[in-house]
């Protein structure tokens, strides 16, 4: 590193972001994980106070936790987290606390997996969780197995009913932990994304078949959302923009939901893909997701961040600078280096703080 250091304003990457009440110090974001720590009970432990409090004292503008089950039937696993009950809640409070404390900005990814869930956490010697292991009959849109997984049974309208409840409950209860947002989790072949793709959702009620019908159960969810979180608390959704399946669901369908969503108090569009169906034909390469969030931003006029193998620095800022989005979200990069971002502002010469205990280290 030099001594002189880029202003803030040349490196769009470190310029703060504001949405509603809450200002981001930079977009270069942690994209949500899930840990499967939580065994059983949904409840956060020690490895989620250190894998979060390792990205809080990393510089990263915000941190997304993991996919968190609104409802018991809605985790991934039966070691997922969850945010349906009050202990689990109290929980998330230390962890949120100290992003904070460390100036970290933090959201949580409320999700519901719909027919992929029930499932062992990985390394299990086997896929799926029996009811004497804690598993459950998976709920679906309709009665459709994605690839080997177990048939998942059709949601009545009570179930549907108790999934939007069962969301708005968890985001009070967000709130109340002193979450700065919520992301709904819409993408990636889970409940939502399923009701969303004509792949998946064979309904013959008002919740399958035209897109107003498919796109309801995610329009009543944000609804029910936003009348539970204050006005100054931003609201984000993560989207497949695509299945990769012809036939499926895709970006011109993605614009419309996205048309919706603005209308309805989304603040930001986190455009991911894929997930949906086993006959997925993806070829993953740097970047190859940014086309679907630049042309929501473009279409829309709704901001959005890109995620998907963005793991370079200058290729980060560019995608800010151009304009195409207005933050990016990394995964792995912060897997394999928490700090990732102050390494980043240090490689794009922007003078960033460090918490106090560390920045002896920050000089060369
Ligand atoms: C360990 C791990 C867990 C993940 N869990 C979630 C999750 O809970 N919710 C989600 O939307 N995406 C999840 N993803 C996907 C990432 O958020 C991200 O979209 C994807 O890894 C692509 O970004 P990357 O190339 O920077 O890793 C996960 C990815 C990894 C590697």
């Amino acid at each position: 590193m030099t001594d002189t250091h880029s202003s803030r304003e040349n490196v769009p990457l470190f310029t703060p972001l504001t949405l509603r009440g809450v200002t981001f110090a930079n977009r270069l974001w942690v994209s949500p994980m899930c840990q499967y720590s939580s065994p059983l009970d949904g409840v956060a432990r020690a490895w989620h106070h250190v894998h979060i409090g390792s990205f809080a004292t990393g510089g990263a503008g915000l941190i997304m936790m993991e996919a968190t089950g609104v409802l018991p039937e809605g985790r991934i696993s039966i070691n997922c987290l969850g945010l349906w009950n009050d202990e689990q809640r109290d929980a998330l409070k230390p962890i949120v606390e100290f992003a904070h404390q460390m100036k970290t900005k933090i959201g949580i990814q409320l999700a519901h997996a719909g027919r992929k869930g029930s499932a062992m956490p990985p390394g299990a010697d086997h896929p799926f969780a029996s009811v004497e292991e804690g598993g459950w009959s998976a709920p679906a849109p309709s009665a459709i197995a994605f690839g080997k997984m177990p048939t998942p049974h059709e949601m009545s309208i009570d179930e549907i009913k108790r999934t939007v409840a069962g969301f708005a409950d968890a985001a009070k209860r967000a709130v109340a932990a002193g979450f700065d947002l919520v992301e709904i989790h819409a993408a990636h072949g889970y409940l939502i994304h399923q009701f969303l793709s004509p792949l998946s959702n064979i309904r013959t009620d008002e919740y399958g078949g035209p897109l107003e019908n498919r796109t309801r159960l995610l329009v009543q969810i944000v609804n029910a959302i936003r009348g539970v979180i204050p006005d100054s608390m931003p609201l984000f959704v993560r989207i497949s923009a695509t299945d990769w399946v012809d036939g499926g669901w895709d970006l011109a369908q993605s614009i419309e939901l996205a048309r919706v969503l603005k209308h309805i108090g989304v603040d930001l569009i986190d455009v991911s893909s894929g997930g949906l169906s086993d006959q997925q034909q993806i070829s993953p390469a740097p970047g190859y997701q940014v086309p679907f969030a630049e042309a929501i931003k473009k279409e829309v006029g709704i901001p959005v961040n890109a995620v998907g193998l963005i793991h370079e620095a200058e290729f980060a800022n560019e995608l800010v600078a151009s304009g195409k989005v207005d933050a990016v979200m990394a995964a792995r990069a912060f897997l394999r280096n928490p700090r990732w971002a102050l390494d980043v502002a240090a490689h794009l010469g922007v003078n960033i703080d460090w918490p106090r205990q560390i920045s002896m280290g920050k000089k060369k």
